[in-house]
C-alpha cells in the first residue's frame, strides 16, 4: 500500500477569490502612506503632510463607501458581527466564510475609526513653523487658533494609538502565520486564498459602483485641496 494511501486525507480546499482590487489597493496604499505621513510630520515637511494627508482623505473617503456598497468582503454589514456572532466564532461553532472573522472585523473597524479620527483631526492641525501656504490643515480657518492647537495636540496623541492598533495588527498577522500556519498576507496580495470546500468565494459589484465611489472621494479631497 502506498505511503499516501496510509496518511489521513487532508480537509479538502479550493481556491476562492477573497478580496477585490479596490480593498488590496486601499490596503497597501495606507500601508505606504503611513510611514510617509510620520516621516514628513517628523522632518517639518508640512506642505508635503498636508498634501499626502488629503490623498490619505481620499483613500479613507473610498474605503467607508466601499464599506457600504462595495464586495461582500469589503462591506461593514457582512464583517462587524453582534456579541453573538464573536462568541459563536470563539467557541468555534461560527459557519464557514471568506473574509474578516468577527473578531478581526472589529479590529478592522478600529483601525478604520482611528484613522478617520486621525485625518479629521489633520484637517484642523495648525502647523507651528508660521503662514507657509499648505503647512496647516485646509479646516483650521474654521476654528480659533486655540483650538487649533488643542486639535493638533490630539492628533500627534491619536497617532500612538493608531501605532498601538498596528503593531496589534500586525502581531496577529504573524500569530495567524507561525502558530496557525494560515498564510493572511497572500490573498490580501492576490486577492485569492484556499478555503475549505464549498466555501462561497467574494461577491463582486460592478465596476459602475468603484466609479462612484471615487468620484465621491475624489470629490471631497479636491474641495478640502480648494480651501488650503
Ligand atoms: C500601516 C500599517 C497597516 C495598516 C494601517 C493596516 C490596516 C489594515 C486594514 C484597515 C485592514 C482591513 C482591510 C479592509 O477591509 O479594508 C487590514 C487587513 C489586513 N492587513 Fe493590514 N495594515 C497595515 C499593515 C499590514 C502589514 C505590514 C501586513 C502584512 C504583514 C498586513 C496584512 C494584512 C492582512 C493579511 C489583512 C487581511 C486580514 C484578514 O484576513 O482578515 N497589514 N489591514
Ligand atoms: C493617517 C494620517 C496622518 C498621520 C499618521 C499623521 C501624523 C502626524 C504626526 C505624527 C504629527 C506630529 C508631528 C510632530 O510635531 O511631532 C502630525 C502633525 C500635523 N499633521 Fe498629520 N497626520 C495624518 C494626517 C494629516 C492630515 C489629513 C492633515 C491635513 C490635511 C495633517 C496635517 C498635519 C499638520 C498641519 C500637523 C502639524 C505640524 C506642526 O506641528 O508643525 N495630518 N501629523
Amino acid at each position: 500500500m502506498s505511503e499516501a494511501a496510509d496518511a489521513p486525507a487532508p480537509p479538502p480546499a479550493n481556491r476562492v477569490r477573497i478580496w477585490d482590487g479596490p480593498t488590496r489597493i486601499f490596503h497597501w496604499a495606507i500601508v505606504l502612506l503611513i510611514p510617509a505621513m510620520w516621516w514628513t510630520a517628523e522632518n517639518e515637511e508640512i506642505a508635503l503632510h498636508v498634501t499626502l494627508g488629503l490623498v490619505m482623505v481620499a483613500l479613507i473617503v473610498f474605503r467607508l463607501v466601499w464599506g457600504l456598497i462595495g464586495s461582500s468582503t469589503a462591506r461593514f454589514a457582512t464583517f462587524l458581527k453582534g456579541p453573538r456572532g464573536v462568541m459563536a466564532y470563539l467557541k468555534g461553532s461560527a459557519t464557514h466564510s471568506v473574509g474578516h472573522n468577527p473578531l478581526g472585523g472589529w479590529s478592522v473597524a478600529a483601525m478604520l475609526l482611528v484613522l478617520v479620527a486621525q485625518v479629521g483631526l489633520g484637517l484642523f492641525a495648525e502647523s507651528t513653523d508660521g503662514y507657509e501656504v499648505g503647512a496647516s490643515g485646509p479646516l483650521t480657518n474654521l476654528v480659533s487658533l486655540e483650538t487649533a492647537e488643542r486639535l493638533t495636540d490630539l492628533h500627534e496623541l491619536m497617532f500612538n494609538l493608531l501605532l498601538a492598533l498596528i503593531a496589534l495588527h500586525i502581531a496577529a498577522v504573524l500569530y495567524y502565520a507561525v502558530i496557525k500556519r494560515r498564510n493572511l498576507v497572500g490573498p490580501m496580495i492576490t486577492g485569492s486564498g484556499t478555503a475549505p470546500a464549498g466555501t462561497l468565494p467574494v461577491r463582486k459589484v460592478s465596476v459602475l459602483r468603484i466609479a462612484f465611489a471615487l468620484a465621491v472621494s475624489a470629490g471631497v479631497a479636491l474641495y478640502l485641496w480648494s480651501l488650503l
